[in-house]
């Protein structure tokens, strides 16, 4: 998911996982979140200031009495700018602090004055977790509406085996990513998507290839990151960058595309096939390149399976969008692909014109619905026809709860 302008507070406890926090604050940063970083007095005796600092935008906040840091921005504004104060690791102090709303120092006094989503991710030792107050402290800030991160069972860094470990930074970013996802169209969704070409090797330097650049694909893994699913973007080789957020599988010849899709494909709740993949691939594969008077001049092909056909054989509750890609009866073509393959939607688009289509930033495309209903849009950025194809999406995916 694209974290983009949202705010987010990260405090860091004196704990042993306090490195951790480091990776925290990049992650996210690097999803577009603005996190400014708290550092409790032991947590500072971990991981140095600098290193938050070099790292984050925002003015670290170290010790409310620092007359710069105040004047840079008051304690009770950093609190109530964010949208979501993260603390990771909560350590057993600061949770029991934070449980009995006791204020001294930096971090617990900006947890009372938030008006942001609480969210913990604790890290102890696990004695002091499972110990009865700190179970019935965590108890307390559950019923108050805090969010929490659990920790792990694995070796703890006191060499004892057991719960209290810290949550792995993926798994605290995917819920902090959730957190941001409440309420949003795609809430609950995932959308697996495929783009880009896929490559047939005929020896170590050739391949048989086409022109799709993946610009479509990536549109529609965005779009729907910005609305809120989880996406899973399966591509071929482009020169794109994936989406951050997004879980990325990189794959380079159909029989790839096809292993990678299959896999994915059941916790997919929609499908969009956007990737131009190759219907043939050769026979043999040298695995050395070639010399020119080695190489033959005429070759075999096989059949490459068909991606979309099997996914149309096993679709269930999915949501199958496919792409057509044509240069003559565009819309005839893609009706008979849409029936043929058991798909809900289908994306025609009239290649002939070079100019628009793959490869280009705009598209002009049809969109056929299994009813039968046809629309024809204008010519469009493809970030536009992304939010096209999203928008008739929406209405047919089950209702939540269904
Ligand atoms: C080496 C070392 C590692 C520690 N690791 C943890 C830990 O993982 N979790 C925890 O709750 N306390 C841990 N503590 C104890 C805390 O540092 C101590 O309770 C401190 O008061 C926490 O302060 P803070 O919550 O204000 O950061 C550790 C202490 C030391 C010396």
């Amino acid at each position: 998911m694209n974290l983009s302008s949202k705010r987010v507070l990260l405090g860091v406890c004196g704990g042993i996982a306090a490195y951790k926090a480091v990776e925290l604050l990049r992650q996210l940063s690097k999803l577009g979140a603005e996190v400014q970083v708290v550092l409790t007095r032991h947590a500072q005796e971990f991981v140095t200031p600098l290193t938050f600092q070099a790292l984050s935008d925002q003015p670290l906040l170290t010790d409310m009495f620092r007359l710069e840091q105040e004047r840079e921005i008051t304690h009770v504004a950093a609190a109530q700018q964010a949208e979501l104060f993260l603390v990771a690791p909560a350590t057993a102090n600061l949770i029991g602090k934070y449980a009995n709303g006791i204020a001294d120092d930096f971090l617990t006094t900006l947890l009372l004055a938030t008006t942001a989503q609480v969210m913990l991710a604790p890290a102890m030792n696990t004695k002091m977790y499972l110990h009865p107050a700190t179970q019935h402290n965590l108890a307390t800030l559950r019923g108050w509406g805090t969010l929490i991160v659990e920790p792990q069972e694995g070796e703890l860094a006191c060499k004892e085996i057991g719960i209290g470990k810290l949550a792995a930074v993926e798994t605290i970013v995917e819920a902090a990513c959730a957190y941001f996802r409440r309420g949003l169209e795609f809430e609950g969704v995932t959308l697996l998507v495929t783009a880009g070409p896929t490559r047939e090797p005929l020896d170590a330097v050739r391949f048989l290839s086409n022109a799709s650049s993946g610009k479509m694909g990536y549109a529609v893994a965005r779009a729907a990151l910005a609305r809120g699913a989880k996406v899973i973007l399966i591509s071929g080789p482009t020169a794109l960058t994936p989406p951050p957020g997004c879980t990325f599988v990189g794959v380079e010849t159909a029989l790839e595309m096809y292993e990678a899709v299959l896999q994915h494909f059941p916790a997919a709740d929609v499908v969009v096939k956007t990737a131009a993949v190759s219907d043939f691939r050769f026979v043999e594969r040298h695995p050395y390149k070639m010399k020119k008077d080695e190489a033959p001049l005429s070759t075999h092909f096989l059949r490459n399976p068909d991606i979309l056909l099997e996914l149309g054989r096993r679709k269930g509750r999915a949501v199958l969008v496919g792409f057509a890609a044509e240069t003559h009866d565009v819309v005839d073509y893609a009706r008979g692909k849409l029936v043929e393959k058991n798909l809900d939607l289908i994306v025609a688009n009239d290649i002939s014109d070079g100019r628009i289509g793959m490869g280009s930033d705009t598209n002009r495309v049809t969109i056929i619905s299994r009813s039968g209903a046809l629309e024809h849009l204008p010519e469009n950025s493809k970030e536009k026809v992304a939010g096209a194809i999203l928008d008739r999406v929406l209405p047919l995916l089950p209702r939540r709860g269904a």
